[in-house]
């Protein structure tokens, strides 16, 4: 399968993508909305061809979206990940890829949508936060949930203590998830991410 990778900054979970490796999807595509992202160096030294479409080129969103969704439809993309990329999609580009595309996302969804998660979760208390891959839908930080990994949070934990210990998790359960839908492992069925084969122990670990 086709992979292709939206960032905007660093571009550590990409790297976890492209370390991963598998039979069954590569990257075949890294696109930044930020032209400057570390990130897009990390896929041109790994070979994998970049582009830039900057969000403050266009005139509104819809002009924007056209321009990813134009990229990733000519690199013959059929798996969009989001891999820290810090742009709203619009309704258009979701319903166009829709269970074609997944965000990584660094908290125990539904709780802490949008920024600063780890602050927040210190703030709150929480004793355990972690990281959630889950498919891409109009609400922000929403859609079926495909993986989540949790880690515990530590009495003399700062952000970016926590931060680190939810960062190595995203890193593992992020190819994880791509490999689960690269190899059609995992289905969306009322808006839940199921089992094909029910008997699949990793994706269906109590069993
Ligand atoms: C990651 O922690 C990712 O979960 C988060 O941005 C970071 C990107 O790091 N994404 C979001 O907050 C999206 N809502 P990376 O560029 O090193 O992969």
């Amino acid at each position: 399968m086709r992979v292709g990778v939206l960032l905007s900054g660093r571009g550590s979970n990409l790297q976890a993508l492209l370390d991963a490796g598998a039979a069954s999807w590569n990257v075949a595509l890294a696109i930044s909305n930020e032209p400057d992202a570390p990130g897009l160096a990390r896929a041109g030294t790994a070979g994998v061809p970049t582009r830039t479409v900057p969000h403050r080129d266009f005139p509104d969103r819809p002009a924007f979206e056209e321009a990813l969704d134009a990229a990733l439809r000519a690199a013959e993309i059929e798996l969009v990940v989001l891999a820290g990329f810090m742009r709203v999609l619009g309704p258009d580009f979701v319903a166009r890829w829709r269970d074609r595309s997944v965000n990584i996302h660094p908290s125990l969804l539904p709780a802490f949508r949008g920024l600063d998660t780890h602050r927040r979760a210190l703030e709150a208390g929480v004793r355990w936060h972690g990281c959630t891959v889950h498919f891409v839908r109009a609400e922000l930080d929403a859609g079926p949930i495909v993986l989540q990994a949790a880690v515990p949070v530590r009495p003399d934990d700062t952000e970016e203590s926590l931060a680190a210990r939810v960062l190595a998790r995203e890193h593992h359960v992020l190819p994880m998830a791509v490999g689960w839908i690269a190899e059609g492992r995992v289905r969306v069925e009322d808006e839940r991410v199921v089992a094909v084969d029910p008997g699949d122990s990793s994706v269906n670990p109590s069993q």
